[in-house]
Order: structure tokens, then C-alpha cells, then sequence
């Protein structure tokens, strides 16, 4: 199992980490255009393959996509990061024309490859790689669900005072402060709904932090998050590389589901060694149903931004 990363930066790089730690893929080609940056970032992940047990080889290259030939997975992550008070949206202009570039140039070499797409405004993003290459629906993902559904639970288990591993829950709809649907009607501590535990007014502060999850933590660290993304990157390509056909909420191309079509945003799907082997319908509440027609309403006017 071979699996590229392009963007050695904060995110990329815990995402190669991530994924060799799990010791499931036998390669990972860091890619990056800054000089001798992916190869820096994969000899230093590479000397704490002793002392964390893993045997995956990282290698870094400078801009050599023959490097990244027979990849099985490629994880996108180029392009800037928003800085604090910015939104996912106003990095359109400059990602747009960094995703469109280097999809062509993974597929050139790996005309099989399962694509993750992680830079934003991600679900723009993803369907912009859908118009811009001919890789089937299945092998386009975009990450945005898996890590917001983590923020969630993180949020939940603070409110009810309980371990995360007691906490079940998930995010769909679109990767932004206001697109993301927390489905707090669905949400366990150990199979009985939170709701059972909390009174609305918390359970809509804990949605409400949720939503601001990354903005949050790009108001404190000065650049958005990467620990949580990359761990959830590992968990989509995991899942993927081992044919769990486990249940992840992420972005992928709508044709009538959810009552959505042309469009990708997150929902739940299964992910085996085919990339999304289904989209998972799930009964929504009215009140969810309409926020998710307003999260694509914010999702497509974003798209409407893309030169394709
Ligand atoms: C986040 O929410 C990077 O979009 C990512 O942290």
C-alpha cells in the first residue's frame, strides 16, 4: 500500500505521521514545492520509526511527481491555511488553482489513485477535482466530516463530564463555521441519546463550539489545527487501505440523495478498498433536513466562485 501526501506542511506532515504509526501502509511519499522541505520532514518522521514501531518508509521529494508513481492513495493538503478571522471560503482563489494542478499531476502518474482531498474550502475543493479529472465518484473523498465529528465528540464527552470512548456522534453537511451539521438527535453516551443528559440549551452551545471547532483553534495557534486533522486523515485512509468498510461522514459528489445533487458536501458513507463503496442515507429531523439545504446553499455559492 502506497499513499502520497502532497503539502509537507503542519497538516501533511502529522498526517504521514499518523498514518505511518498505524503501520498499515508499507510507503509514504511527502511531496512539497519548497526545496528539500517533504525530504527534512520525512528523514525526521523516518528517525522515530524505532522508538514508535513502525515500519512504513517515508520519503520526501521537491515537486517530483514520478516519485509518487502507483500511489493507491493521495492525500491533498496544499495550499495556504487560513490565518485567525479568516473563513475556509476566502482561501478559494489561490487553493483552487493549487488542487486543480496537482490532481492532474497525481493522476498522471497514479491513474488508479483514491484521492482525499483536505485543502478548503474543502467540499468547493473536492468537487473542483469531481470537474476537473475523470476519477470516478468513488475515488474522490474529501475530509471534513471525520474531523469535525471528532470535535463534536470532544465537545460532548467536555459537557457530560464523560470519557470520549463513552461518546458517539457525527457531522455532516459542509466543512464551515456555518455549514456543519452537528446531529445532536443522533448523538449516544453509550447507546442513550445525550439528550437524555443534557438540556437543549447546552446540547446547542456544544453544536455551536463545535462548529467553530478549527476557528477556534486558529485564533490560538495563529494557523489552522493539524494533529486532528492529520489523525483524521489516517482514520479515512486506514479504513480505506484495510477494507474496513467502516462509517465516515465525508464529502462526496450528490446525485439526488439527501435531496442534493451536483454538489459535494459531507454525509455519512462506507469506505472499503473501492474509496466509498456507499452514501448512507440517514433519517434527518425537519430542523436538520433545512439546515443541510442551507449548508449546500453556502457550498454552492462558494462553487459558483470556481473558474472550471
Ligand atoms: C480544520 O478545520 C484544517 O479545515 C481544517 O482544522
Amino acid at each position: 500500500m502506497k499513499v502520497t501526501v502532497v503539502g509537507a506542511g503542519a497538516v501533511g506532515a502529522s498526517c504521514a505521521e499518523y498514518i505511518a504509526i498505524k503501520n498499515f501502509a508499507s510507503e509514504v511519499v511527502l511531496v512539497d514545492i519548497k526545496e528539500g522541505f517533504a525530504e527534512g520532514k520525512a528523514m525526521d518522521l523516518m528517525q522515530t520509526a524505532s522508538l514508535n514501531g513502525f515500519d512504513t518508509k517515508i520519503t520526501g521529494v521537491t515537486g517530483d511527481y514520478s516519485k509518487t508513481a502507483g500511489s493507491d492513495i493521495c492525500v491533498i493538503t496544499s495550499g495556504i491555511p487560513r490565518k485567525p478571522g479568516m473563513t475556509r471560503e476566502e482561501l478559494i482563489g489561490i487553493n483552487a488553482g493549487i488542487v486543480k494542478t496537482v490532481s492532474a499531476s497525481l493522476i498522471e502518474h497514479s491513474p488508479n489513485t483514491i484521492i482525499i482531498v483536505v485543502s478548503n474550502p474543502m467540499d468547493t475543493m473536492t468537487y473542483l477535482v469531481h470537474k476537473s479529472t475523470n476519477l470516478p465518484k468513488n475515488r474522490i473523498i474529501g475530509m471534513g466530516g471525520a474531523l469535525d465529528s471528532a470535535r463534536f465528540k470532544y465537545r460532548l464527552a467536555e459537557a457530560l463530564e464523560a470519557p470520549i470512548s463513552d461518546i458517539d456522534g457525527m457531522v455532516i453537511g459542509g466543512h464551515s463555521d456555518t455549514g456543519m451539521v452537528p446531529l445532536t438527535s443522533h448523538a449516544t453516551r453509550n447507546s442513550v441519546k445525550v439528550s437524555e443528559f443534557l438540556s437543549e440549551e447546552r446540547l446547542e452551545q456544544v453544536a455551536a463550539d463545535t462548529k467553530v471547532g478549527g476557528a477556534t483553534l486558529t485564533k490560538l495557534l495563529g494557523t489552522s489545527a493539524w494533529y486532528a486533522p492529520g489523525a483524521a486523515v489516517s482514520g479515512l485512509v486506514q479504513a480505506i487501505a484495510c477494507d474496513q468498510k467502516k462509517m465516515f461522514p465525508c464529502s462526496t459528489l450528490l446525485e439526488g440523495e439527501y435531496e442534493l445533487s451536483d454538489i459535494c458536501i459531507g454525509v455519512p458513507v462506507i469506505l472499503g478498498k473501492n474509496g466509498i463503496e456507499k452514501i448512507v442515507n440517514i433519517p434527518l429531523s425537519d430542523a436538520e433536513k433545512a439546515h443541510m439545504q442551507a449548508s449546500a446553499e453556502g457550498v454552492r455559492k462558494t462553487n459558483g466562485l470556481l473558474e472550471v
